[in-house]
């Protein structure tokens, strides 16, 4: 993406003067460059010397400064294709958490829907007040990718973490969102996928959702499509692996070459996936299984009765942490996490009690991740640590899965798939 447009917002912070050597870097390759400066910014780096730069004008006011026709903060928004604010002090990020908009950064902000970074830059204790992790919680959550500052001696003389990430780690993050980009909007062509890395490797995903049947008629379950289960099954078949899908009720078609075996409930799940786990390498648990069922099946239509009906529930098997128990030597394990708050926490407790080798932990209010999209926006969670992946398709989301599931299998650091 050689003339990827790329906005940049600084926001009042000594770390101001990294932005030149970033904003100069991604001009030489051909990038657009557009700036917008706070006032307290430009305290810090004028806007001279970053217009020079980005061989275009450097944007503070929120009317439309020469050309009275432009309202910045809207077109600026829909220019750019992805949108750093760099440096991040405390003040914009709280902003950006809670939606103001009272100038021109903080309303561009406000109105894109670009894919978003942030590299905050601020004294230690400012960082790690509890408000500030609040927020930047609160932006990662919907879907920010934000760039951890180092520690180090910072301006205000205090040692500890503040310091903002380097220019060439600024880079790094922004070409790896465009790349992520073109992925979500071109699915991988078919002549660029010439090596098979998974050749001979069995591979089985659940994909979808289970039906609870009350009688013939009602049934429980949830808003699961389909789509991450094929799209990984997709990615399987096309790394080489013979793919099987477990697939819920969806109105999907199967993807060329993938074995299907439909399912309708919890229970069928359970049986199947224990068939098709014998002699699996991965095994990937992409359905959304109902956790109950209920208690009595009526084999005819129930009627309507009084103003309250009760009906009871009784829990279904975790059928992902009886695979966890069950592993085979060399077999590795991908469960999955759709959480509505405290995702890594909830998504690591998971990942620990279900015996997983890696859990994908996606977030429903998360914007343009979880059910129906075609993207998710994900975390990976190994026994040691996690990554926050920014947003992708679906199916470039399958590959990355499954090269980090050989990665594991072949005991190399599943961390150079990832980055
Ligand atoms: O199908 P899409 O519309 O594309 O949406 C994709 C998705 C949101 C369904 C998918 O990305 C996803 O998050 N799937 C897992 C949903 C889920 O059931 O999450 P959970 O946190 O409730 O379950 C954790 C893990 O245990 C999952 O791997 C699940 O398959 C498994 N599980 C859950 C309950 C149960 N009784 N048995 C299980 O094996």
């Amino acid at each position: 993406m050689e003339s990827a447009h790329i906005l940049i917002g600084l926001s009042g912070s000594i770390a101001a003067f990294k932005i030149a050597t970033l904003v100069s870097s991604l001009t030489k390759q051909g990038y657009e460059v557009r700036v917008i400066e706070t006032k307290h910014a430009a305290s810090f780096i004028g806007p001279l010397t970053l217009a020079a730069l980005s061989h275009n004008e450097v944007y503070m006011d929120e009317f439309g400064g020469t050309n009275e026709a432009m309202i910045p903060h809207i077109e600026l928004s829909r220019w750019a294709d992805v949108f750093l604010i760099a440096p991040a002090d405390a003040n914009i990020l709280a902003k950006a958490a809670h939606g103001l908009g009272d100038d021109l950064l903080s309303s561009t902000i406000l109105a894109a829907t670009c894919p978003m970074l942030a590299a905050p830059a601020m004294n230690v204790h400012m960082y790690e007040n509890p408000a500030t992790q609040a927020n930047l919680q609160t932006l990662h959550e919907r879907g920010w990718t934000i760039i951890d500052p180092a520690y180090g001696m910072l301006a205000c003389q205090e040692a500890g973490k503040g310091r903002m990430a380097e220019p060439e780690e600024l880079e790094k993050n922004i070409k790896a969102i465009l790349e992520n980009k073109t992925a979500a909007n071109e699915a991988p062509a078919e002549s660029s996928i010439d090596q098979k890395p998974l050749a001979g490797k069995r591979v089985v995903v659940s994909a979808g959702p289970t039906q609870e049947a009350l009688d013939p008629v009602r049934f429980l379950s949830n808003h699961s499509s389909g789509k991450q289960g094929y799209a990984i099954a997709k990615a399987a078949h096309d790394l080489g692996a013979e793919a099987t899908l477990v697939s819920g009720p969806v109105s999907l078609e199967a993807p060329e070459g993938v074995r299907v075996v439909p399912i309708v409930s919890a229970l069928d799940l359970e049986k199947a996936m224990i068939e098709e786990a014998k002699d699996a390498d991965f095994i990937i648990m992409a359905a959304a299984v109902a956790d109950y069922r209920f208690k009595d099946h009526h084999e005819q239509k129930m009627k309507k009765t009084g103003d309250v009906l009760t009906l009871e529930l009784v829990k279904n098997p975790d059928i992902l942490a009886g695979l966890g128990q069950n592993k085979k030597p060399g077999q590795i394990l991908c469960g999955f996490a759709m959480e509505t708050e405290n995702l890594d926490t909830n998504a690591l407790v998971k990942l620990e009690s279900k015996n997983c080798d890696l859990l994908i932990a996606n977030n429903l209010r998360t914007k343009g991740a979880g059910f129906q999209t075609d993207t998710n926006v994900v975390s990976l969670l190994f026994p040691d640590h996690t990554e926050h992946l920014g947003l992708q398709s679906k199916e470039a989301l399958g590959h990355t899965i499954l090269k980090t599931m050989l990665a594991l299998q072949k005991g190399e650091d599943p961390n150079v798939i990832v980055r």
